[in-house]
């Protein structure tokens, strides 16, 4: 079944709505964070794990498992979903961000990007064509076209350049994928913080007709308040009627800030990696375990989180595993991170259905800490 959108409720107060997504493995609710399974694992999850968290989409990266184990290999074994055991939906970002954060060891050119493996130092080059040829063999659910992250800051020739060649690339990816009744195909908006080039790059690629559209090229460092001035201005430029995904977005306040401004999707490693360096989210703000104030506190990470780690162990106690480099602290952290954010937009969708979202946002960020 090719992917389908369906608007559920639109809010009054703001520009968020609450949707479903439907794809050939589920469908979702929307506005949603997806948890990051980069090389076919979320870092110390199993699958049953992470749905029982209520993760309803995961994703998957284009460039680390054409590397390792290759695409054919997840191919034959029956594609992403068997491979790793998760049954549900998956989309795959299309390394048009991964082989760009390699610096040095890549060359872009209008057929690819020419680089060398972060593992072995041996060349590869992926086209759009390639990307999707990967992609498919992968199976995910939702692919994404292959792009140009470009870095923050860059020129307005630089962008312009980078953000035309995105473009051509679109319309490659979309030629040269077939079933899309098996995999939909999301068009990828970039142009850095320039708004004519944003606008452009809009036009460029809903021209394409895509089942749905990310926004590339945003949370690359740039303050807050910058983020959310070009999503004002480039998300209401988007179709209505499909997905919008935010690429790279997984902190509280982001993640508020962007479904008030009408995004649907999100994702970022942040969550996870800082649970396995130590780092809770939680409702009073951001907690370090390791932290000495915790060596005897045998309260929960967060009182108001009932996550398996909440409800089962202590500060003291996780603290101990991360000081001793026990991989259960790594594993409790995660649980409870992805499912801080997990429940923060299920919390979300329930406010817009019930027109508070602006409310709950004033309301989290006072006890979380956010000074607004
Ligand atoms: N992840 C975060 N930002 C981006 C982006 O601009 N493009 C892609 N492909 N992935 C991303
Ligand atoms: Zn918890």
């Amino acid at each position: 079944m090719a992917i389908k959108f369906e608007i559920i409720k639109e809010s009054s107060e703001c520009n968020a709505r609450l949707g479903k997504l439907y794809t050939p493995h589920g469908v979702i609710e929307t506005p949603i964070f997806m948890p990051v399974g980069t090389k076919a694992t979320v870092k110390t999850m199993t699958p049953e794990e992470v749905e029982k968290l209520g993760a309803q989409i995961i994703l998957g990266n284009t460039y680390h498992l054409y590397l390792k184990p290759g695409h054919k290999l997840i191919e034959e074994a029956g594609g992403l979903h068997k491979f790793m055991n998760w049954n549900k939906p998956i989309l795959t970002d299309s390394g048009g961000f991964q082989v760009f954060s390699l610096g040095k060891l890549r060359k872009i050119t209008e057929e690819g990007v020419e680089f060398r493996s972060h593992i072995d130092g041996s060349k590869h080059m992926i086209t759009p064509e390639k990307s999707i040829e990967i992609q498919n063999s992968l199976g995910s659910d939702i692919m994404m076209a292959f792009d140009e992250c470009a870095p923050y800051p860059s020129s307005w020739e630089y962008i312009k350049n980078s953000m035309e060649r995105t473009s051509r690339w679109a319309k490659r990816c979309k030629e040269y994928h077939k079933d899309w009744d098996r995999q939909g195909i999301f068009g990828i908006v970039q142009g850095g913080m320039y708004k004519d080039l944003r606008e452009e790059s809009v036009k460029a690629i809903t021209d394409l007709n895509f089942p749905g559209y990310a926004i590339g090229g945003l949370s690359v460092g740039e303050p807050l308040d910058l983020m959310c001035e070009m999503l004002d201005f480039t998300t209401p430029m988007l179709p209505k009627d499909k997905p919008r995904y935010l690429m790279g977005v997984g902190t509280p306040d982001y993640l508020f800030e962007s479904a008030i401004r009408g995004i649907d999707m999100a994702d970022c490693v942040l969550p996870t990696r800082i649970a396995r360096n130590g780092t809770a989210f939680t409702s009073h703000g951001k907690l370090v375990i390791r932290n000495a104030k915790y060596s005897n506190d045998f309260g929960p990470l967060d009182p108001e989180c009932d996550c398996y780690t909440c409800k089962n162990y202590s500060r003291a106690y996780i603290r101990h595993l991360f000081n001793v480099n026990e991989i259960l602290g790594p594993r409790l952290a995660t649980i409870h991170n992805l499912y801080f954010l997990i429940k923060l937009m299920e919390n979300v969708r329930k406010a817009i259905k019930e027109d508070r979202l602006l409310e709950y946002r004033e309301e989290f960020y006072k006890k979380f800490g956010y000074i607004n």
